[in-house]
């Protein structure tokens, strides 16, 4: 299979100097490419700026920052792919306007206006193909199940993996629970992140 793996944050500019990011270090995202590499997968992966090397093997790698850049990437490439996991913490918003000097204080408060991004998940859950297999990630603090459930709905997605965020981000484990479109549930315990990235592709993939 040919499978479309989105990691990391993504970093919105303020001005040339500054931005607004979040605490994703890409680590489950690339363990899951990582995975999919060693089951045999051709892997796309399309990454924000993180500290950690890419896994070996990967049909194509991509760089990208913004959210923008991820989406226009992602809706590229995702016609071509039988399978999307995306576990990118893609920014919701981004500031209205880009600074093209670097902002100078002055003694006031300073307000930032915010613009929504573009869902790129929610976006491929319109163009999904009857065969194709899409997978989100829902970080949660709160309600995790509910809150999953409903971005499984919403952005029509075959499985949605829930994690809370407490063990989630920069943690080396994690643990998750998948929620499937025709209602089922597993838990997978808590394990390193490659552990548990095996485990998610055994039960979102379809079998050959
Ligand atoms: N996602 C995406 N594009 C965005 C935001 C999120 O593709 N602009 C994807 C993430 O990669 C993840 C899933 O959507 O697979 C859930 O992201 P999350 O930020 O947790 O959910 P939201 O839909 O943004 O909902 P909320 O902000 O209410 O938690």
């Amino acid at each position: 299979m040919r499978i479309l793996i989105t990691a990391g944050p993504t970093r919105e500019k303020i001005d040339p100097v500054r931005f607004i990011t979040n605490c994703s270090s890409g680590k489950m995202g690339y363990s899951i490419a990582q995975a999919a590499v060693e089951l045999g997968h051709e892997v796309v992966l399309v990454s924000g700026p993180v500290s950690i090397s890419a896994p070996q093997g990967l049909s194509e790698f991509h760089g990208i920052e913004s959210a923008k850049e991820m989406a226009d990437k992602v809706f590229e490439l995702f016609p071509a792919c039988d399978a999307a996991i995306m576990v990118a913490a893609v920014a919701d918003y981004r500031p209205a306007e880009i600074c093209q000097s670097k902002m100078k204080k002055s003694d006031g408060d300073l307000y930032l206006r915010l613009e929504r991004t573009t869902d790129i998940l929610a976006g491929l859950g319109k163009l999904k193909q009857p065969e194709q297999t899409l997978v989100g990630f829902a970080a949660e603090t709160d309600d995790l199940l509910a809150n999953a459930l409903g971005k499984l709905e919403r952005k029509n997605l075959d499985w949605i993996v829930a994690n809370k965020v407490s063990d989630g981000f920069g943690s080396a484990t994690n643990t998750v629970i998948l929620l499937g479109r025709d209602g089922s549930r597993v838990d997978v315990e808590t394990a390193d992140k490659l552990t548990v990235a095996r485990k998610i592709l055994d039960i979102v993939l379809p079998k050959a």
